[in-house]
């Protein structure tokens, strides 16, 4: 049985309700965060939670919840999940109003929910245990505001669609200008010649952790060279190698776009060093 919290208690996630009012539910109007969590330990805690503050603050969203605060909620989760492989998942709504009326309300209470999930062991820096993704390549529809992980997810549920439909994990976005911007729910990297080129951050992507710790992580190393940067479907379709990034799945291989290889069609060399580099640095952020 899962426990999750929802307004300030714990109990049975089956248990957990919100009125139909709730904003979140009629507007999609909130925020949240997923966090991963291995034997008791996040991975990324306080970007994710300085990522979801700004985007309270981006829409307008006030709740005075210290880091600390955070902290001790996914640690009572956790401990209450069993403490195994698990997601985090951290919501907050502004709360639900009397009316349906797009304004903000006044003196409305924001709705904070969560909930711990299992996922799968992270992955191993292993070519024979990689699980290689192919993909569906699409133009991006969803909104101008990419950056903030906002709960109206339906451009990214409908983008994840497209792929799942062909028998695909994932769909990757490509902007009017046939520039890559990131996947349905994940952000995106290709390597040509040994280096590591991922788009450069800006409101068509959402500024993933998974992300920044990969760019810490191959950064510290300090021998691979990395670029953020423009990167065009055609650069994509002639790369070397093309990787996923999210929370769950860390560092995942495309080794197929729209049923043609990825360079030799295998998961490649860099994918191996750069996750090598991410299992052993990943907790240090
Ligand atoms: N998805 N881009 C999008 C659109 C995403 O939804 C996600 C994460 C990412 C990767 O972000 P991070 O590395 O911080 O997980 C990029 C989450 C996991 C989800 O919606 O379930």
């Amino acid at each position: 049985m899962s426990i999750a919290f929802l307004d300030g208690q714990y109990l049975p996630l089956e248990e957990a309700k919100i009125s139909p009012m709730d904003r979140g539910f009629l507007f999609g109007d909130g925020i949240y965060e997923v966090v991963p969590s291995y034997a008791g330990k996040m991975v990324g805690f306080a970007p994710h939670i300085a990522r979801m503050q700004q985007g309270l603050a981006a829409v307008g969203i006030k709740l005075d919840w210290s880091e600390q605060q955070w902290a001790d909620l996914c640690h009572r989760l956790i401990a209450e999940n069993g403490s195994g492989n698990l997601g985090i998942y951290l919501h907050v709504s502004r709360g639900a109003d009397t009316k349906r009326f797009h304004a903000f309300p006044e003196n409305v209470t924001p709705t904070v929910f969560a909930f711990a999930f299992e996922i799968a062991p992270p992955p191993v820096a292993d070519k024979a245990l990689a699980k290689p993704y192919k993909v569906t390549s699409t133009q991006d529809l969803r909104w101008d505001r990419c950056q903030i992980k906002s709960t109206a997810l339906l451009g990214n549920v409908l983008h994840f669609q497209q792929g799942y439909e062909k028998g695909h994990g994932e769909t990757l976005l490509y902007n009017a200008n046939n520039e890559l911007t990131e996947a349905s729910a994940c952000n995106a990297f290709i390597v040509k010649d040994n280096v590591v080129i991922t788009p450069l951050l800006d409101n068509q992507k959402l500024a993933g952790i998974t992300r920044l710790i990969v760019l810490g992580t191959l950064r510290k190393d300090g021998n691979i060279v990395i670029e953020e940067r423009v990167v065009t479907m055609d650069e994509v379709r002639s790369a070397d190698e093309v990787w996923i990034t999210s929370s769950s799945k860390e560092i995942a291989p495309v080794i197929e776009i729209d049923g043609a290889p990825v360079g030799d069609g295998k998961v490649g060399d860099m994918w191996l060093r750069a996750q090598t580099l991410y299992s052993a640095g990943k907790f240090d952020y």
